[in-house]
């Protein structure tokens, strides 16, 4: 899977997709990650990317036509592909999403700032809007490093265990259930018996308890959904 990531600060992106999980699979093959810095597609000598906007108002407005520049400069390398914004007022991003997601073969991905990008790229250039949440970030990279984290792990071969993203919260609508490693006594504080029994179908059914138990408490609007 490709993510081509447009960005005004990209230094912002490289640390988080240069370790752990992220970097395996990038090392791997089975993750590209191509970074754009929007001021390489920028206007005039000065290679401006934002201006005033119009009717006046705080705050600059990422321009049209770096953006346009960008995405025209990959399509024609790499072909079509969907274009997502990252902003507050998009679709709220949910591990459904991710799901469907990791299904696609590449994806670019916008991330705004200052007062956000300029209408007409949000109208005749991207697809997809999403929002990691109703709070405002900085800008989008922080929400962009969010989506290719939580889709890239879905990818078969990402996680080393394949059956890890499937037990996680959010998939099957419940919450995961606790865990625990060894010692099995911590200072009196132990380990319930039957994750020690070896009774895989006992431990199953109790896992599935507890996540139920805990989806309760603490979300049961999962329940619902
Ligand atoms: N950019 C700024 N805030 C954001 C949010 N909550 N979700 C996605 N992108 C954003």
């Amino acid at each position: 899977m490709v993510f081509h990531i447009i960005s005004a600060v990209p230094a912002l992106l490289e640390s988080p997709l240069s370790h752990s999980i992220l970097q395996r699979a990038r090392n791997k093959g089975l993750l590209d990650i191509k970074i754009y810095d929007l001021h390489d597609y920028g206007v005039g000598s000065q290679k401006q990317i934002d201006d005033y906007q119009f009717g006046g108002g705080a705050g600059m407005v990422m321009m049209v036509e770096p953006l346009y520049n960008c995405i025209q400069d990959i399509f024609s390398k790499y072909g079509k592909m969907k274009v997502m914004y990252v902003t507050p007022d998009g679709q709220t991003y949910k591990q459904q999403l991710a799901n469907e997601w990791s299904m696609e073969e590449s994806f670019i991905i916008i991330c705004g700032h200052y007062k956000g990008i300029d209408q007409r790229v949000r109208d005749h250039l991207v697809d997809i809007e999403v929002s990691i949440g109703d709070f405002v970030l900085s800008g989008g990279e922080l929400a962009a490093l969010i989506l290719v984290d939580s889709i890239a792990r879905l990818i078969p071969g990402v996680l080393n265990d394949a059956s890890s993203a499937l037990t996680d919260s959010f998939q099957d609508n419940l919450l995961a259930p606790p865990v625990y490693t060894r010692p099995a006594n911590f200072k009196e504080w132990k380990v319930p018996e039957v994750l020690l029994s070896g009774h895989d179908a006992k431990i199953s059914a109790w896992r599935e308890n507890k996540a139920l138990e805990s989806t309760q408490s603490r979300r049961p609007d999962l329940l619902n959904d």
